[in-house]
């Protein structure tokens, strides 16, 4: 290959690779073809039945093809021999819908008390409440700040100046502090989400966490929690195509041990201006002095 032309290709390959970059931090290196690792105390649950149910389907369509073929082969045309006029077999016909039935009752029992444990419970009282709203493309999010309440977010309220719905005069606020796509989590402490959007319907979707929530205007949800186990940095994507700018609109979100938790948030707390991106102002009576 002329050396010109071979520079050529390898200038548009870096410009391409450029552009990907950004939209990929903290993007999976291991386990790229199958579940990302699990780092969330309900993904066990969420990881156990994904398996139980891939077995029993698996299990089952090898079993149901072999016999398929198996009677393709066996009872196939041939010259000379008659062809039999079966009429079915209740016994069979009664063992194989019972089965199905009790299999597929189990794994509904199963899945709705996993699901109430994760979504009805009432989080923890001690969790960590973390609010998070989506606008297009990004995400904002706001921390309590030493006295660990969050001000009250009101779906109503939510608006271009405004992301989280809140009070500026409500006395549990004025300590918050918010930052622009960047999330922190302590370790092994329960936090509560408060999730929701500014304009369109996004998508709280973290895969390590088995966590996916919609978030769509005009609501609040404050039902959703998790408890990390493991320290990392993972990708906050939005998962509902919502504009133009949907492939970008990513958050990096970062497990820390708590001290190190703890750090940050008073680095956050104490920078008045520095935790604010400059294309999405929060009003200055929301942010810490
Ligand atoms: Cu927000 Cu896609």
């Amino acid at each position: 290959m002329p050396l010109p032309f071979r520079r050529f290709t390898g200038v548009v390959l870096m410009s391409f690779l450029a552009l990907l970059s950004p939209a990929h931090a903290e993007v999976r290196q291991t386990s790229v073809w199958w579940l990302p690792r699990n780092v969330n105390m309900f993904g066990h649950e969420i990881d156990f039945i994904f398996y139980l149910i891939l077995w029993l389907t698996g299990v089952t369509a090898v079993a149901v093809f072999s016999v398929m073929i198996y009677f393709l082969v066996k009872y196939r045309a041939r010259p000379g021999v008659p062809a039999i006029h079966s009429h079915g077999n209740n016994t069979l016909e009664v063992i194989w819908t019972t089965i199905p039935v009790f299999i597929f009752l189990a794994l509904a029992i199963y899945g709705n008390e996993q699901w109430t444990q994760m979504r009805l419970r009432t989080p923890p009282a001690d969790a960590l409440p973390v609010a998070v709203v989506g606008e297009q493309f990004g995400w904002n999010v706001r921390y309590p700040g030493p006295d660990g309440k969050l001000a009250k977010m009101v779906a109503s309220k939510v608006g271009k100046d405004n992301p989280f719905g809140v009070d500026p005069a409500d006395p549990d606020g004025m300590d918050d502090f918010t930052t622009y796509n960047d999330i922190v989590f302590p370790l092994n402490r329960p936090v509560r989400l408060y999730l929701g959007s500014k304009d369109v319907i996004h998508a709280f979707y973290v895969p390590e966490f088995r966590l996916y929530q919609d978030m769509v205007p005009g609501r609040v949800y404050d039902f959703v929690w998790l408890k990390a186990e493991a320290t990392g940095n993972f990708q906050l994507a939005c998962n509902q195509l919502c504009g133009q700018g949907h492939y970008k609109m990513f958050g990096k979100l970062a497990v820390v041990e708590e001290s190190a938790y703890q750090d940050w948030a008073k680095s956050k707390a104490t920078a008045p201006t520095a935790s604010v991106d400059k294309s999405n102002p929060v009003p200055v009576s929301l942010v810490k002095k």
